[in-house]
Order: structure tokens, then C-alpha cells, then sequence
């Protein structure tokens, strides 16, 4: 019998970091405590004899998928976090909605230091801030959700850091790259939605609506700087980012992202 429940913790050894790299199982660790579990967290049925330790990750057997959406304010992407969290959820699914930086109560603390505009802060130290909430995300929320068999649709990510930080502050690509290999090994998102739209686009369309935060006091050449940082992300990731046209209409978009999420994740 094989477990895939993260709540069943000897078949999860090791310390949280480890959680975060490709999860291997193997069997015969598995038979060990498979006697004192409950049914419904045991499957398949074991076919190969104990002796022969078959490797099995928790992608093959049930994990949920995981989708960030990003772009710069006014690309819409508030919007199409709820349009495809109800898609999924129409298909059966149990989602979990969250954002970045956020999503635990100490990732939310980290939240409203890095956006609170009273703040100053060296362009490392904001870098530092936004991936320590990221280990905490990833650890008590992201992961286990995904080890569940859910799904996860996160309000930006770490290609944020690489926008924002690196083509918006100038940190050094190497540095951020140094910084996710830390915090999250080779995990990445299995789609993630990247919504374009011009600077200028952006600045008319949330012209007056909000409460500016520290980064949406920034110039339009911070805004141009992150943009470019998003779009070399996806060039440079083609197979996980899509580039969203988000200057088209809303009807556009909304089919367009269906589309996407069913061609990529069904
Ligand atoms: P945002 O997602 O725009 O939230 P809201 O829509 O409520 O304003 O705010 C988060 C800000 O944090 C946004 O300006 C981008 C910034 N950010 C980074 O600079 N680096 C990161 O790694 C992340 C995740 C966000």
C-alpha cells in the first residue's frame, strides 16, 4: 500500500526543506506504516513484492496543480484570479486562493512592511523580505495544499521577484536565482499566466481607484523595467509562462484564459 497524504508524516522524512524537492517514496518505507493508517489515504494496492523498492513521486500519484498569475497593476489579473479559481472549482476541484507576498499570517506581517510606503528599504533586503515570506507560503500553505491533491492559485510568485526586484530594483538576476534555488529548489508553478499590458494601459486603468502602496509610488520607468523583467522571464520560460495580450477586451481575455487553463491543466 502506498500513502500520499502528507498528514501521514513518516512518509515524509526529512526537514521541511526537503519537502520542497521531488518527493520520493519508496515503497517499502511506505509498508511500514501502512498498517496503522486509514483506508482512505492508502492506494493503489501494492503489486510488487517488498524487496523490490519501486521510486514513486506525489506528481505521479495525486498531485493538485499549481498556477500563478502576474502583471503589473491595471493587466487585470485580480480579476482573472477569481474567473479561474471558479473554473476549477466547476470541475471538482478544491482550490485554495492566495497571494504573494502573503498567505500566512507571518507572510502577511512581511506584506504590509514591504508595501507600507512609510518603509525604506535596501533593494536586497525587500528581495530577502519577499522570499522569506515565500518559504513560509510555500511551507504551511502552497505545498501541502498541492500534497492534498488541490489546487493552488497564487496572486503572483516568484517570477515577481525576478520582475520587480530584479528589472525594477536592478538586483542582479544571480542573486534572485540564488535566492529561489534556497527557497524552493526546482519547484516552479505548472502554469503561470502572465498578463501584458503597457505601462501606459495600466497607469489609465487604475487611475484614482486605488490606495497607493510603496511600489505603486514608483515612476512609470519602474513599471517599464518590470515589465521587461516579465517578459524576459517568459521568453526565457516559454513552456510555463504564457504571455496574456491583456490589453484586449475583457471578453478576449476571459476566453482566452479559459482556454488556456483547459489546454494546459485539464
Ligand atoms: P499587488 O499584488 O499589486 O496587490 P494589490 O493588488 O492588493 O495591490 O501588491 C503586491 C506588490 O508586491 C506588487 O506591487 C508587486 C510586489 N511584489 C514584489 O515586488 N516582489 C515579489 O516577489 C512579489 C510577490 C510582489
Amino acid at each position: 500500500m502506498v500513502c500520499v497524504n502528507s498528514s501521514c508524516p513518516s512518509a515524509f522524512e526529512g526537514s521541511s526543506a526537503e519537502r520542497l524537492k521531488p518527493i520520493v517514496i519508496y515503497q517499502y518505507k511506505l509498508n511500514c506504516v501502512a498498517a496503522t493508517l486509514p483506508q482512505a489515504v492508502l492506494f493503489p494496492p501494492l503489486t510488487s513484492s517488498l524487496d523490490s523498492i519501486t521510486e514513486m513521486t506525489v506528481s505521479e500519484i495525486s498531485r493538485g496543480k499549481f498556477i500563478t498569475l502576474e502583471g503589473i497593476d491595471g493587466a487585470g489579473k485580480s480579476t482573472q484570479l477569481n474567473r479561474v479559481a471558479s473554473l476549477v472549482r466547476s470541475w471538482g476541484k478544491t482550490v485554495v486562493v492566495t497571494r504573494e507576498p502573503g498567505g500566512t499570517p507571518l507572510g502577511e506581517r512581511l506584506r504590509e512592511l514591504l508595501l507600507d510606503k512609510r518603509e525604506t528599504m535596501h533593494a536586497e533586503t525587500e528581495a530577502l523580505l519577499m522570499f522569506a515570506a515565500r518559504r513560509e507560503h510555500l511551507d504551511k500553505v502552497i505545498v501541502p495544499a498541492l500534497d492534498q491533491g488541490n489546487w493552488v492559485i497564487c496572486d503572483r510568485f516568484t517570477d515577481a521577484s525576478f520582475a520587480y526586484q530584479g528589472g525594477g530594483r536592478g538586483l542582479p538576476i544571480q542573486k534572485l536565482m540564488e535566492l529561489e534555488q534556497w527557497v524552493q529548489g526546482q519547484f516552479q508553478p505548472d502554469l503561470t499566466l502572465y498578463f501584458d499590458v503597457t505601462v501606459k494601459l495600466g497607469g489609465q486603468r487604475t487611475h484614482g481607484i486605488k490606495k497607493v502602496d510603496r511600489f505603486e509610488q514608483e515612476e512609470d520607468e519602474f513599471f517599464r523595467k518590470v515589465r521587461n523583467g516579465y517578459l524576459e522571464r517568459a521568453d526565457r520560460f516559454p513552456e510555463r509562462i504564457v504571455v496574456v495580450d491583456a490589453s484586449r477586451s475583457l471578453e478576449e481575455v476571459n476566453k482566452l484564459v479559459e482556454e488556456l487553463i483547459i489546454l494546459h491543466c485539464k
